[in-house]
């Protein structure tokens, strides 16, 4: 465990072991379909690409990236890098690492409901439910978590931390 984690909450072998459920989930609802998975940089590449290796279905990855406006942005919220793939007419799953307030989230299937995709749901690797402020229907949630900051499997402390291969709670300072 690294010097600045001070507990871990799920480590590598129960990441997997959801990360497989989640898969065998999707791959059972979306059956003879084609998906489209739209990972949201940079949090969610690792949880999407570990997702998709377990999915047993054609699908195509892409990859949004976006800037919010500080703090309190309150969803004010810029595309910085789009999607390569038209989604229109297809089904879309979004991909995120943790929800907190929603604001992301709502700004981001707002703007892709817009594109007319066939399907638009979501598969969120932590649901820090006490932060909520906007509700948003998840389809699919790895695990709902305190709330503690945490960091690994791809979340981050200034840039710090994703390539832990558990999800931990930080020492504070
Ligand atoms: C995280 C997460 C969501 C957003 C959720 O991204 O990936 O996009 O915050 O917060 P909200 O529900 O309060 O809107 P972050 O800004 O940490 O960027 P990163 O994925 O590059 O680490």
């Amino acid at each position: 465990m690294a010097d600045e984690v001070l507990e871990i909450l799920f480590d590598e072998q129960q990441i997997r072991a959801r990360v497989a459920d989640l898969a065998r989930e999707i791959t059972k609802e979306y059956a003879g379909r084609r998906l489209v998975l739209v990972s949201i940089l940079r949090g969610s590449v690792f949880f999407a690409t570990d997702l998709a290796r377990q999915i047993e279905l054609p699908l195509s990855m892409d990859f949004l990236s976006i800037s919010s406006y500080g703090e309190d942005s309150e969803g004010v919220v810029r595309i910085t890098k789009d999607l390569e793939e038209n989604i229109a007419g297809k089904d879309v799953l979004v991909i995120e690492d943790i929800i907190d307030t929603g604001f992301t989230l709502k700004y981001l299937l707002r703007t892709l409901a817009s594109r007319n995709p066939k399907s638009l749901e979501v598969c969120a690797l932590l649901d820090r439910r006490a932060r909520r402020i906007i509700e948003i229907e998840l389809k699919y949630i790895g695990f709902e978590i305190p709330d503690k900051f945490v960091v690994g499997y791809g979340l981050d402390y200034r840039q710090r931390y994703r390539n832990l291969p558990y999800i931990g709670v930080l020492k504070p300072d």
